[in-house]
C-alpha cells in the first residue's frame, strides 16, 4: 500500500510502498478515506519531537471504513465510516496520561496511508453530517480543544474567552465551541484576513498578534478574560496574566513560539488565576466532543486538501502557518 513514511532525519515526508499491516485479534482494519495534518507531524518532520523512530507511517488523523477485523465478535464493524481517536493508553486518572500513553502516528504507524490498524475502542462512528475530509480533520485539534475549554478551562455560556493563534487548527475548533457554548470570543492572528474568518465563525474582535500593543489594543476592545487558550506560550505570554480577569482560567497545550519568557507570578496569585495544562485527552472526553459536534452540527475548517502524494506541499505550508484551520490528505 502506499504511505507517507518518515524514514530518516533527512528524509522526513516520503511517499513509497510498505506493507499493509496485519492484525492481531483485538485489531481492526481501516481503509483510509482522508487524513489531517497536525502540529505534532511537522514537528516529527523536522526532528523536533521526543522518541523519533524510523521508519514510521506518519498521521494520528483519518477517517475511513473498516475493511478487516482480527476477531469474529468484532465483525459488526465491518462496513462501519468512522473516524479514529488517536489518544491511545489513556491510563487509570481522568485528569492526567499515564505512562503508556501513545499518540497515533508515532510510535505506532498512523493514517497517511491507504490502510491502518487500530482498536475498536478507539473508533468512533463518523459525524453524518460530516464528509470524509471534514471527518479526518475533527479527532487530535477537535479533542484537545475540548478538553482545553470545557474540561480544564471550564467555559459557559458568557464567558469572555481569548484565543492566541486562532488560525491554528486547534485553534478554529476552540473558536467554535465557545461561540456554539454561548462565550464571547476574542482572537489573535498573525493577518488581518484570518481575523475576518474568525470573525465570520463568530468570534466578536481580534488583534494582530504582531502589532506593538496587541495587549493594549486587547484590553480596549474586550476589557479582560475569563478564559484564555494560548497553544503558543513564546514571548508574548508574559502579558497574558494582565488581561485576565480575577478567577480566570488560563490553558495550555502547546509551545508554537517556544518557552515562556519573564512573567509577573504576582498576577497570578492576587488574581486568583489558574494556569491549566492539558494534552488530547480520555475516551469520555472524545465522546463528549463527539457528541457536542453533533448536537450543534459543528463543521470542522478545513483550510486546504492535498492528495496524499502532495504530502509534502501540505507540510510546508504548515511550516509557513499560512493556513486558517485544517490541512487535510485525501488518500
Ligand atoms: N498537547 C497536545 O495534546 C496538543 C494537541 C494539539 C496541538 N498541540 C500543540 O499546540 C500548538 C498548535 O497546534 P496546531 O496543530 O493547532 O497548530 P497549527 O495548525 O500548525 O497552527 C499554528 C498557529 O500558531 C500561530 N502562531 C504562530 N506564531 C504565533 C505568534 N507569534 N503568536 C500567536 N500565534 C502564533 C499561528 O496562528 P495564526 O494563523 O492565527 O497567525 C498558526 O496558525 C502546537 O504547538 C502543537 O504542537 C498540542
Amino acid at each position: 500500500m502506499k504511505a507517507i513514511v518518515l524514514e530518516s532525519r533527512e528524509n522526513p515526508v516520503v511517499y513509497k510502498d510498505v506493507p499493509k499491516p496485519t492484525l492481531q485479534p483485538v485489531e481492526v482494519l481501516v481503509q483510509i478515506k482522508a487524513a489531517a495534518l497536525n502540529r505534532r507531524d511537522y514537528w516529527i518532520s523536522t526532528g523536533k519531537y521526543a522518541g523519533l523512530k524510523y521508519p514510521t507511517t506518519l498521521g494520528a488523523d483519518g477517517s475511513g471504513i473498516v475493511t478487516e477485523v482480527g476477531s469474529d465478535a468484532d465483525q459488526d464493524w465491518i462496513g462501519k465510516e468512522v473516524i479514529i481517536n488517536p489518544s491511545h493508553n489513556w491510563g487509570d486518572s481522568p485528569d492526567f496520561q499515564g505512562n503508556d500513553f501513545k499518540i497515533l502516528g508515532l510510535p505506532e504507524d498512523g493514517t497517511f496511508a491507504e490502510y491502518v490498524k487500530t482498536e475498536t475502542q478507539y473508533l468512533h462512528t463518523k459525524p453524518a453530517h460530516l464528509n470524509w475530509e471534514q471527518a479526518a480533520a475533527l479527532p487530535l485539534a477537535g479533542l484537545t480543544a475540548f478538553r482545553a475549554l470545557f474540561v480544564k478551562g471550564k467555559a459557559k455560556k458568557g464567558d469572555k474567552v481569548l484565543i492566541v493563534g486562532v488560525g491554528s487548527g486547534t485553534g478554529t475548533f476552540v473558536l467554535q465551541y465557545a461561540v456554539a457554548a454561548g462565550c464571547q470570543v476574542f482572537v489573535t492572528s498573525g493577518t488581518g484576513e484570518k481575523i475576518e474568518q474568525a470573525r465570520l465563525l463568530g468570534a466578536s474582535a481580534g488583534v494582530n498578534y504582531k502589532a506593538q500593543d496587541w495587549a493594549e489594543q486587547l484590553r480596549q476592545l474586550a476589557g479582560g478574560f475569563d478564559v484564555v487558550i494560548d497553544s503558543v506560550l513564546g514571548e508574548s505570554f508574559s502579558k497574558i496574566p494582565a488581561l485576565c480577569n480575577p478567577g480566570a482560567r488560563i490553558v495550555t497545550f502547546g509551545a508554537t513560539m517556544g518557552d515562556i519568557h519573564a512573567l509577573n507570578g504576582r498576577m497570578i496569585f492576587w488574581k486568583q488565576l489558574q494556569l491549566l495544562g492539558t494534552t488530547m485527552g480520555t475516551i469520555d472526553d472524545f465522546n463528549a466532543m463527539s457528541d457536542f459536534v453533533d448536537e450543534h452540527q459543528i463543521i470542522p475548517v478545513v483550510d486546504e486538501v492535498f492528495p496524499l502524494t502532495d504530502a509534502k506541499q501540505a507540510f510546508d505550508k504548515m511550516g509557513s502557518s499560512s493556513q486558517f484551520g485544517k490541512l487535510v490528505l485525501r488518500v
